[in-house]
């Protein structure tokens, strides 16, 4: 199992071009196993991920109970058939809340043991070499 850094890299540029959009970097400064927060003037920053290719947002608050979710560890799913027995398995898709460990779907925002508690998503294009952020928009749910 892999565990990937705790801090995100440096904020992404401040806010320009069209309205609702955010050019977070460029999609070579993002590679799988990354991730981008942006800093998008509000309580809480945005965090990019590139999930194995896909780019998925989060926003930075756990819907537990208000963690930096996206500032935690990532990794895979753990599952076991016997004690002792694990199989890990969609590694790198995982996102541990660092507050109280609770486990979340990158690609969806949602606990992996109460779908129904999920975190803001948001989408994220390409636009050229541009990674671009939609505030406005929430990601599709998977
Ligand atoms: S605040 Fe994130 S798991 Fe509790």
């Amino acid at each position: 199992m892999t565990r990937q850094g705790h801090e995100p890299a440096a904020p992404g540029p401040a806010p320009r071009g069209t309205p609702g959009e955010i050019a977070v970097c460029t999609l070579r400064e993002l590679p799988p196993g990354e991730r981008r927060e942006v800093d998008v003037g509000g309580r809480h920053a945005i965090c990019v991920f590139n999930v194995g290719g896909t780019l998925v947002a989060l926003r930075n608050l756990c819907p537990h109970r208000g963690g930096a979710l996206t500032r935690g560890f990532i990794g895979p799913l753990v599952t076991a058939e016997a004690p002792g027995r694990f199989r890990y398995e969609r590694e790198g898709e995982i996102l541990h809340c660092p507050t109280h460990q609770w486990e979340f779907d990158l690609k969806t925002g949602c606990a992996l043991h109460e779908p129904r508690l999920c975190a803001k998503t948001y989408r994220v294009s390409v636009r050229g070499d541009q990674v671009i952020l939609h505030v406005h928009e929430g990601g599709p749910r998977r």
